[in-house]
């Protein structure tokens, strides 16, 4: 907080209104406009581009220096040293844990890996070729029905049991969501396993034999779990924060932000990436799309490319190359048509001056599409995987908001229809 203000000058109202700003402990400051409604003014921002619409303290972003900080650790230094569930316990709690607290971490989340067996015929309602996302808002959603017991958010108690059933189970659901896409059994969860290794285990292995999990394989999976734990104020955590302003149960709200994130300018990039690398099929076809993308007549956009933040380099992305790479050496890939389109096009587009100019460098969904679809995880599956990993922040959040004070969110308009006219009678339209 600082007494610095800003004062608003506005034709035809005499009194300059002040505004007070506040300073956080890193970032631009923020002008408080809440006053200016008993002025008879609201503030225009369509898409939030400058508005702070909360106070955090668990991640900050610096887009133009490509800053990412988990409660003030930088996402690098936690991709090479720490792991997914470390992280998970940082992002709730604030402080990275001693030994002892991530054991008691570690082995709570395993008490609830396992699903209530009622939601197997659950899964049943669903066509088998329905969009594993499309179940997942569904399944998530539905877990309010199935744990009465932890939705009373004012206890403590209850948020903190709903965090662990979500990032424990969110693993469970989301291999369950794949295994009846091909017709396969469920997997139950093996605790002895890590998360990322458990996660594996279930996608991939079978009733009848032991699963064998590569190390690098789970590694990389973690990483990516990781690298997309949280983003402070995106589309997907805005609307967990909007849905939760409300009241509603902290499943509902995760439910709320999967929806969200599963649109192509958000999670979904990352399946839309494979998509669109199957569509240009060949290196000897970039530059055409290359050449659709600068096209402003042209809505076709490089998927992976851009982001809202990041105007020099996206740092999730410089890790996920470094692990894409790893992936593609343990596994002997050296010629994938699509990932040799993935190259060629990244090495394009970053030389080209339309990119150059407008700061478009590839994004963590770029990369992280090439490792998943080395690994063998379908394209279908890739935003549910950043679903999983993203479930802590969602719920981190949340947390954060419920637990101080808040007031139901509830943007404004500028109003651009009709005035008021009278209704006409259907005979006389
Ligand atoms: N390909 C071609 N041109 C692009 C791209 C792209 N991928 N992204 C942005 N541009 C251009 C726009 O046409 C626009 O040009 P203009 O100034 O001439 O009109 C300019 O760059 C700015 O783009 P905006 O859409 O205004 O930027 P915004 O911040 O609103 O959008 C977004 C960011 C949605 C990520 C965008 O870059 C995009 O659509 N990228 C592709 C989808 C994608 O990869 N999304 C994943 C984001 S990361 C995540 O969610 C984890």
């Amino acid at each position: 907080m600082t007494d610095k203000k800003a004062t608003l000058e506005i034709d035809g109202i005499d009194d300059a209104i002040e505004l007070p700003i506040y300073s956080g402990t890193l970032g631009p400051d923020v002008v408080d406009v809440g006053g200016l409604t008993a002025q008879g003014l609201f503030t225009y921002d369509p898409g939030f581009v400058s508005t702070a619409s909360c106070e955090s303290k668990i991640t900050f972003i610096d887009g133009a220096k490509g800053i990412l900080l988990h409660r003030g650790y930088p996402i690098g230094q936690l991709a090479e040293q720490s792991d997914y569930l470390e992280t998970c316990y940082l992002l709730l709690y604030g402080e990275l844990p001693t030994t002892d607290q991530k054991a008691h971490f570690l082995s709570t989340v395993g008490l609830h890996t396992m699903v209530n067996e009622q939601i197997c015929t659950f899964f049943n309602g669903f066509r088998r070729d329905a969009h594993p996302m499309a179940v997942m808002c569904g399944v998530v959603g539905a877990l309010s029905a199935f744990y009465h017991d932890s939705l009373e958010i004012s206890d403590e108690h209850h948020r903190e049991i709903a965090a662990f059933r979500l990032i424990a189970k969110m693993p469970t659901l989301a291999a369950m969501s794949y295994k009846y896409s091909i017709g396969q059994p469920f997997m139950y969860p093996d605790n002895s396993l890590s998360y990322a290794e458990n996660f594996l285990h279930m996608m991939f292995g079978n009733p009848c034999e032991p699963s064998t999990i590569s190390p690098v394989l789970a590694k990389a999976m973690d990483r990516i779990f990781l690298l997309h734990a949280d983003h402070e104020q995106n589309a997907s955590t805005s609307t967990v924060r909007l849905a939760g302003s409300s009241g509603a149960n902290p499943f509902a709200c995760i439910a709320a932000g999967i929806a969200a994130l599963w649109g192509p300018s958000h999670g979904g990039a990352n399946e839309a990436v494979l998509e669109m690398l199957k569509e240009i099929g060949d290196v000897s076809r970039i530059e055409e799309f290359v050449a659709r993308a600068k096209d402003k007549d042209d809505p076709f956009r490089l998927m992976g490319f851009g982001h809202r933040v990041y105007k020099n380099f996206d740092p999730r992305a410089k890790v996920m190359k470094e692990a894409a790479d790893e992936v593609l050496a343990e596994l002997g890939i050296e010629h994938d048509p699509l990932l040799e389109i993935a190259k060629r096009l990244e090495e394009i587009a970053l030389s080209d001056e339309y990119f150059i100019e407008k700061k478009l460098y590839p994004n963590v969904d770029f990369y992280s599409g090439i490792i998943l679809k080395a690994i063998g995880i379908p394209p279908s599956m890739f935003t549910v995987i950043f679903a999983v990993g993203r479930t802590v922040g969602w719920i981190a959040h949340w947390n954060e908001m419920i637990s101080g004070s808040y007031r139901i969110g509830r943007p404004r308009q500028l109003y651009t229809g009709y005035t008021e006219r009278d209704f006409v009678p259907t005979s006389q339209r």
